[in-house]
This record gives structure tokens, sequence and C-alpha cells, in this order.
């Protein structure tokens, strides 16, 4: 039977990070499914959900074995809608714990059938994250060797695009 694994998320944007869980993910499962949430309530959304998939697609094509999904709705929905048996989340730090093991928890009494599996990033990756990527990248400071180069491109039109024209106040 082929083992499939979902790892969810906000992905706003991708960054170097979400690439070493996916391919720690990738080497244990047959499948892994990289699924943006859709309904996300986070208002300051930088990249649309199309946006968000576009720029995960184009990263992971490497990989065989990696397809790129969204999901609306609860997570353990989805994971038995694709057949999975198990999600994946990357922790970063101890930070990260209280949040992940209530999620973990919460899907686990949703469906007992689903087993949350942590994979920890390479050390140069664990204070990364998009919101503080996107807090440099708005600042003016660089994220190369933090998100990919597309990504990277794609930052830093959308910081462009959102200062203000010379000239209007
Ligand atoms: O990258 P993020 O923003 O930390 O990912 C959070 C995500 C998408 C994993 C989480 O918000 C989620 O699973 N949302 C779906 C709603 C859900 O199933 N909630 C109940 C279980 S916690």
């Amino acid at each position: 039977m082929k083992r499939i694994a979902v790892y969810p998320g906000s992905f706003d944007p991708v960054t170097n990070g979400h690439l070493d869980i996916v391919g720690r993910g990738a080497s244990l499962f047959d499948e892994l499914v990289v699924a943006v949430l859709q309904n996300t309530d986070k208002q300051a959304a930088w990249f649309s959900v199309d946006e968000r998939q576009s720029m995960l697609k184009d990263v992971l094509s490497i990989y065989k074995n990696v397809r790129v999904d969204r999901f609306d709705g609860l997570l353990v929905d989805y994971v038995r809608s694709v057949g999975g048996c198990a999600i994946v989340r990357g922790l970063r730090a101890v930070s990260d714990f209280e949040y992940e093991f209530q999620m973990a928890l919460m899907n686990r009494h949703l469906c007992e059938d689903v087993e949350t599996l942590f994979l920890m990033p390479a050390e140069a990756y664990t204070y990364l994250s998009s919101r503080l990527v996107r807090e440099v990248a708005q600042l003016g400071g660089s994220v190369s060797g933090l998100v990919p180069p597309q990504v990277e491109e794609l930052l830093v039109e959308r910081v462009g695009r959102n200062q203000p024209r010379k000239g209007n106040r």
C-alpha cells in the first residue's frame, strides 16, 4: 500500500526551511502532498493561495513523489480525502512546541488513524520563518539564502509594488 503524508501550511511564502522539511518528508513516504491552507484568517497574507501554490510547484518540481495542492476546512478531513496516513510538520525550536503539540493532539482527537510526524530542519534554518522573511524583505534587508531565488524575486517585486510612488503622499 502506498504511504502518503501531507505537509500542510500557509507557505506565505515558501522558505528554504520548508524545502528542507519537504526533502526529509519525501524520503520517508511514497508520496508527500504539500497542501496550502485556503481558508486562512491571516489578513496579512502577502501572496494569494494561487501564487503560493505556483511558487511551491515551481520549486518542488524536482521531486517525483511530491505534489502540491490546497485545502479548506479540517486538515484531517483533507488527509483522509487523499488517502494519507500522516501529517508532516517542521519543528524548529521549543517555541514551536506548544502550538504544534496542541494541533497534533487535536488532530489525533479528530482522527485516531492519522499520525503527526515532526521533522527538524537543518540547524541553519531553525530561526527561519515566513513571517520574518516578509518583515526583512519589507524593511529592505536581503532574503538571499533564506528563500529560493524565484521567491526572492517575487518578494522584491511585491515590496517594490507596495512602496509609495515618488510624488505620492
Ligand atoms: O504554516 P502554518 O500557518 O503554521 O500552518 C497551520 C495549519 C495550516 C497546519 C493549521 O492552521 C491547520 O491545520 N488548519 C486547518 C484547520 C484545522 O484542521 N483545525 C483543527 C486542528 S488544529
